[in-house]
């Protein structure tokens, strides 16, 4: 049996060594127990001498009250060291940047659109839209285009009868406004949407696209406002020092007509392979309103006179952005309208 100082000291030594609070326990129910070396030592209690038995009692008495207060000081620090290990270990560290959420992104031909809008809404124009279906009416009689022209060729559509189509033009929505709108003036418009018509689809092609028509009608509408407006149309989408030249065309619904270009926002005109080396881009088609679709939509051409034209969507935002392909506009990668976040 190990004598009375050793056991003492040994405990004392186990207790304070304890690393954890299951390692203290075990010590407790191993020194304090009923098999324990202390209770062996209460056991020899009896062949001591009498007069021996209270002081040797005394000691083993207060033995267990110092290894008591020993195990009880070990555990509240253990209890602590745990709880501190456990904060640490659970910490958050608010600092850490905050998982960002995706937003979507406008697409870029909306965001072409919407810039239009806003562009054409500063200047006091009413946006208005049409049904993609419309019928031969409105998309060619009313425009100019009876049914042996051979404008007609090219725009062939989707028929859904003979009479109704996928409209080839915006234009089929300028003439719905008009006849909506006669006699009053003054008017002031521009109509975006989807067009169609059928063509094969490649890097310049294809048969879905987007145009937004504009036109403004009232007394004394002529091709200087329509210069004006335009000037303002370049200068907001290509950058303050473009500017813009008419070259004569021909539209069936204009007359004049006019093909505008735009001084390139690239080289600033000096020539580049952008604009194929001349400093200018084709951007739109427009004229002075012909006096027949005046006429059949119910205005007196004597009376008032107005101007239309008609820009590609797609068109605007491949030369704004740099696309080369207007097949991106519609494949749906995601790659690339994430592209435009950074354009709004
Ligand atoms: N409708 C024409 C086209 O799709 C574009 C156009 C040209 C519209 C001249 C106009 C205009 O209003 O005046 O090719």
């Amino acid at each position: 049996m190990m004598n009375f100082d050793d056991l003492h000291q040994e405990a004392k030594k186990k207790i304070l060594d304890a690393k954890d609070l299951k390692d203290l326990n075990d010590l407790r129910v191993y020194y304090l127990g009923k098999k324990g070396p202390v209770q062996a030592l209460m056991k020899n209690m009896k062949d001591l001498p009498k007069a021996e038995k209270p002081a040797f009692g005394k000691k083993v008495n207060e033995l267990k009250q110092d290894l008591n207060q020993r195990i009880e000081a070990k555990r509240d620090e253990l209890t602590i060291l745990e709880m501190n290990h456990k904060i640490e270990k659970e910490k958050i560290d608010i600092t850490l940047p905050g998982r960002r959420t995706r937003s979507a992104n406008l697409h870029p031909l909306t965001l072409v659109t919407e810039q239009l809008e806003d562009l054409f809404i500063g200047l006091g124009y009413q946006v208005i839209e049409g049904a993609d279906i419309t019928d031969d009416e409105y998309c060619f009689e009313r425009a100019n285009i009876p049914k042996d022209h051979p404008a007609r060729a090219m725009q062939d559509s989707l028929y859904i009868d003979e009479n109704y189509l996928l409209r080839t033009h915006t234009t089929a929505i300028q003439m719905a406004v008009l006849e909506q709108n006669a006699p009053n003036l003054p008017i002031k418009v521009v109509c975006p949407g989807k067009v169609y018509r059928r063509d094969d689809d490649d890097a310049t092609h294809s048969h879905q696209f987007m145009q937004m028509e504009g036109l403004v009608v009232g007394k004394h509408v002529t091709l200087s406002d329509l210069k004006g407006t335009l000037e303002f149309l370049a200068k907001k989408m290509f950058g303050q020092d473009r500017q813009i030249r008419f070259r004569p065309s021909y539209f069936p619904f204009t007359e004049p007509s006019v093909e505008v270009d735009v001084s390139c926002h690239i080289c600033n005109g000096k020539g580049c392979p952008t604009c194929k080396g001349t400093g200018w881009i084709e951007i739109l088609g427009a004229g002075e309103v012909h006096p027949n679709v005046l006429k059949m939509a119910g205005y007196d051409p004597n009376e008032c006179s107005g101007f239309a034209f008609g820009v590609g969507i797609e068109r605007i935002a491949m030369l704004k952005y740099g696309i080369d392909d207007i097949r991106h506009f519609y494949t749906n990668d995601q790659r690339f309208s994430d592209l435009f976040d950074r354009f709004e």
